[in-house]
């Protein structure tokens, strides 16, 4: 897997496990075990996800050192304060049952996000965790962030897929330097996506299915990607994206499909 260098110098690795909807503790660790098999070391949860516990179960279980885990959560947006967000953030370590995570996130930029932004400042300074970022910020939102932040955030992470691609937010995330994060990066399978004829040409050519296609078009964008599933011969699937690259060419024709279609 490769991995990406954040603005504070942490390596986050480019592809890693979404969990979320996955509620089921059961289906939970089967998931994660099966990606640990398949090469994946980073995992994205949520305290909205309701399986940070099942999470760190499962990454206990699985033998690998803590070090070599990357392990993100976010803080909800019913907590609005200062305290609520370190009392939100131990919560997430007690329940993951570690002593540090490797990035924080606001989740959406709600009440209170700049006081929540001043305790992720503090317990990054106090070493609780590697890097911190914001989620579903855009740019009205990075604005006042960055106008009162210590800290700049390392990562934005948003909605994206091929259908709605932000070329607007890719160049502004890149002119700050904060790493830009695609979720639902596969269009939640419910957008038609991976019912593209494009995208099935080009994976034919390249005897890949379009998951694939699409999870390469975003490691070639420089994004970090987080596709979720629960079946194992996926999760395998959409981590064998590094053996073949798609064509400037390729590149520009998927570029065209974009529709600014958000699903949320
Ligand atoms: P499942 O969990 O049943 O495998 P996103 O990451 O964009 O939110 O998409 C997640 C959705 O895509 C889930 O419904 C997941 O279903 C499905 N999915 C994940 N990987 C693949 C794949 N390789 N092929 C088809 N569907 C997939």
């Amino acid at each position: 897997m490769e991995n990406i260098k954040l603005n504070n110098g942490v390596k986050i690795p480019q592809l890693g496990l979404g969990v979320f909807q996955i509620e089921d503790d059961k289906v939970l660790k089967q998931a994660v075990l099966a990606a640990i098999k398949a090469g994946y070391r980073h995992f994205d949860t949520a305290t909205l996800y309701r399986n940070e516990q099942a999470l760190g179960e499962a990454l206990a279980d699985s033998g690998i050192a803590r070090d070599d885990l990357f392990v993100t959560s976010k803080v909800w947006n019913t907590v609005t304060t200062y305290d609520g967000t370190k009392q939100a953030f131990a919560d997430s370590l007690k329940k993951l049952n570690m002593d540090h995570l490797d990035l924080y996130l606001i989740h959406w930029p709600t009440e209170g996000y700049l006081e929540k932004w001043r305790a992720l400042e503090d317990l990054y300074s106090q070493g609780l965790v590697r890097a911190i970022g914001v989620s579903n910020f855009e740019k009205k939102d990075l604005d006042t962030l960055l106008a009162h932040a210590r800290v700049k955030p390392a990562v934005d992470q948003v909605e994206t897929h091929p259908y709605y691609q932000r070329p607007e937010l890719h160049a502004l995330l890149k002119d700050l330097g904060i790493a830009y994060e695609s979720w639902s990066p596969l269009g939640r399978a419910k957008n038609g996506a991976l019912q593209d004829p494009l995208l099935q040409k080009i994976g034919q050519k390249h005897n890949k299915t379009v998951a694939q296609v699409i999870i390469r078009w975003h490691l070639q964008k420089g994004e970090i990607v987080i596709p979720k599933s629960t079946h194992e011969q996926r999760i395998f699937e959409n981590s064998n994206v590094f053996d073949f690259a798609l064509s400037a060419d390729e590149m520009k024709q998927i570029e065209i499909l974009d529709k600014n279609e958000s699903m949320n």
